[in-house]
């Protein structure tokens, strides 16, 4: 039997809530395979700072660090109760970014997936989402603007300023390329290359090094958008794009949209790669305005899970089941709080009923 240790860092607002239901999909796919996990809770993001004084506290490091996988909830607080926390060491600065940076978890993957018997999720037009939607955006996660250089201070004019510096390596546009190419050719063969090489030099290089990167997978085709073209063509024509690629920012607003596409960022689960480690997270943030009134949409966080059998576990059909268990709840009907208006006809669940619902369901599919 195979045995893997599992970080679980619940995180801030509606993780906990959210965990505990991702955590019940993990114990059933235990029980249906030859398979064991060993659980490794940790506290990370505001709920350890306020315990311990560091939102990435020793003890959670240790514990990330023995882990085979990590399963994360979403962290933060509320922009209010944000203040009561120095500002580098509030959860995103003093958690987010170093766990990222720490396993140089460079390729972040983000499925935007919609099929068609849940179109009306989405706030797109039926025409527009045809026979559904199934792209993945890769971000890159640990460059650029995000781990740049920062400065601030006063300058000559007397002024407050700020400066934030973007900066990439060849070799850390290469990495992240070669993991699009790589996926594109298991999926439609057709990578959508997204940048701003009309204004950044990053982009320039981005563009120079993917030239480079293509002759290695000439059986890929590559379109190259504009980002801003992008953002506007995801509502357009979403169907037309299968892999995205794209530097750390440009894929943390197009991700959010795609969200935004699907009907709710509750639908959007990531996987974060590093060459020797790896962590799953919703896209999301904390939802603190719902924390606790069991209506959060678990969905991003079982799919956080199916992620991991997939990527960490290699258990490619198990987790099929779990992505098929989640759609078979919606396509029977119900919906979470996110989706849908109380009155439009379907039949809403709790994030309880809805982890519930998943597990009846797993549980009746004919074992892999
Ligand atoms: C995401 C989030 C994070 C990011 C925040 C919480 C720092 O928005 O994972 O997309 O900007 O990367
Ligand atoms: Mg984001």
């Amino acid at each position: 039997m195979k045995n893997y240790k599992v970080a679980v860092l619940a995180g801030d607002g509606i993780g906990p809530e959210i965990t505990q239901e991702a955590i019940k999909v993990l114990k059933l796919v235990e029980e249906r395979n030859d398979v064991s996990f060993e659980l490794m809770p940790a506290l990370f993001g505001a709920c350890a700072y306020f315990e311990t004084g560091d939102a990435f506290p020793l003890e959670t490091k240790e514990i990330c660090d023995s882990a085979d996988a990590i399963l994360k909830g979403p962290i933060g607080l509320s922009h209010e109760e944000s203040k009561n926390i120095p500002v580098d060491k509030q959860p995103e600065r003093g958690a987010l970014l170093p766990m990222r940076r720490r396993y140089n978890t460079y390729a972040n993957f983000r499925p935007v997936s919609l099929p068609k018997a849940l179109a009306h999720f989405s706030p797109l037009k039926p025409e527009i989402i045809g026979d559904g939607i199934d792209l993945v955006i890769v971000r890159e996660l640990v460059g650029g603007l995000y781990f740049g250089e920062k400065e601030t201070g006063v300058n000559e004019k007397g002024l407050r300023y700020v400066r934030e510096t973007l900066e990439y390596d060849e070799g850390q546009i290469r990495q992240i390329l070669v993991q699009a190419f790589k996926l594109a050719q298991t999926r439609k063969k057709v990578l959508h290359n997204i940048h701003k090489s009309n204004v950044l030099k990053s982009s320039v290089l981005w563009n120079e090094i993917l030239e480079e990167v293509a002759t290695d997978y000439q059986d890929v085709k590559v379109i190259n958008i504009l980002v801003d073209a992008a953002a506007t063509l995801l509502c357009l024509k979403p169907t037309q794009f299968d892999v995205m690629v794209m530097e750390n920012m440009f894929g943390d607003i197009l991700s959010d949209q795609g969200g935004g596409i699907l009907g709710s960022l509750g639908l959007m689960p990531s996987a974060c790669i590093g060459d020797e480690k790896a962590y799953y997270e919703p896209s999301h943030g904390s939802a603190p305005d719902i924390a606790g009134k069991n209506m959060a949409n678990p969905y991003s966080m079982i799919g956080s899970v199916a992620m991991m059998l997939e990527n960490s576990f290699d258990m490619a059909d198990e987790a099929k089941n779990v992505w098929a268990a989640m759609q078979g709840v919606f396509a029977d009907g119900y919906s979470t709080a996110d989706l849908s208006k109380s009155d439009s006809g379907v039949k809403m669940i709790g994030t309880e009923e809805f982890g519930d619902k998943v597990v009846e369901k797993l549980r009746d599919m004919p074992k892999v």
